[in-house]
């Protein structure tokens, strides 16, 4: 892709120019965005950056892993991993089920995560973030209201004056599937750039009331065989995200000759060119059938799955 080669050599000057000497710290969040972001980054200055992947315990199954091999073994990307699981998991408990304050408590705890290792790093002078156009315009205050965002992206905003660096946003003027041709460019793996977004706040989103590793445990499990169908009917690449969701609510039903009382799980699937707006995904009721038997079969907690019909607008494509 011409335009893309133009681009990557362009941000490449752009880094380089604005970064010098100074050395950089780039978030993985284990998304697309932000290892395009530190590809590209590193690209340009190479060991003067180094990576730190927050895991926040939020993520899917087996995808910490992931991050960690691609950028370290694949990559040679200078890469600190931070099990933060815990620190997390406590902090969310004191939420309860308010969506605001889980946001903004995984931002605040992300800063402060990154405040220390920095520290550790021995400082340094710029903060890369894989922030795309979206997240920018999403996040701008409506015009003539007060004050009101959309959601608290906790990846745009905050971060520079509390840490003291400056930022450098290479993907801010680029839409996801331009973040995607980018990637392939730089060489990414065409299965790590294909992948469907992820959130910041991880998990914490799709589990909708109080957080609790239990339920965290249960929702991976149901994200994983939803996925897994998902990709045997070769789906994956036709949808633009999909993902489970563990709702807050039991339900009644029966295993065998007893009753159960246990969670009810949403799929969430939509086609989307930028996530701006979004269509439901239309699986025909085969797939949706054996899908629900599987997760209800397999995943002790879940007795009862729905699929959500909403597009976006009305709905977001995230639950909270
Ligand atoms: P919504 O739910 O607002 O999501 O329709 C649009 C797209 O943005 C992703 N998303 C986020 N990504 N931090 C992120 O990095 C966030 O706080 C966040 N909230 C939503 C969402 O997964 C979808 O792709």
């Amino acid at each position: 892709d011409w335009s893309m080669s133009a681009y990557r050599a362009e941000m490449i000057k752009k880094i380089r120019d604005q970064v010098g000497t100074g050395r950089v710290i780039c978030g993985l969040s284990g998304g697309v965005d932000s290892a395009v972001a530190a590809v590209l980054i590193h690209e340009a200055i190479g060991d003067q950056l180094t990576c730190v992947f927050v895991d926040h315990g939020l993520m899917r199954l087996g995808e910490a892993e992931q991050v960690v091999t691609l950028f370290r073994d694949h990559y040679n990307i200078p890469l600190v991993h931070v099990d933060a699981e815990e620190l997390f998991l406590s902090e969310l408990a004191k939420c309860g089920a308010d969506p605001e304050a889980k946001r903004k408590t995984i931002g605040r705890l992300f800063i402060d995560v990154f405040d220390a290792e920095a520290a550790k790093l021995g400082g340094a002078d710029f903060l890369a973030q894989g922030t795309l156009y979206p997240d920018v315009i999403e996040s701008v205050s409506f015009s003539g209201g007060p004050s009101v965002t959309i959601k608290s992206h906790h990846n745009v905003g905050g971060l520079p004056e509390r840490m003291k660096m400056k930022l450098v946003e290479p993907l801010r003027e680029l839409f996801k599937d331009e973040v995607r041709v980018l990637g392939r460019e730089l060489g990414l793996p065409d299965a790590f750039v294909g992948r469907h977004p992820f959130p910041g706040p991880g998990l914490a989103i799709r589990c909708p009331g109080e957080i609790t590793k239990e339920k965290l445990d249960i929702l991976r499990k149901a994200d994983a065989i939803y996925l897994d169908e998902i990709r045997k009917a070769g789906l994956y690449d036709v949808i633009w995200q999909a993902f489970a969701v563990l709702l807050p609510v039991r339900t009644v039903g029966v295993m065998g000759d007893h009753r159960t009382y246990d969670h009810v799980c949403a799929l969430r699937a939509v086609t989307s060119v930028d996530g701006m707006t979004a269509d439901f995904y239309p699986y025909d009721m085969a797939f949706l059938g054996r899908t629900a038997t599987r997760i209800i079969n397999e995943v002790k907690g879940i007795n009862r799955v729905v699929y959500d019909v909403t597009s976006k607008p009305p709905g977001t494509i995230e639950w909270e």
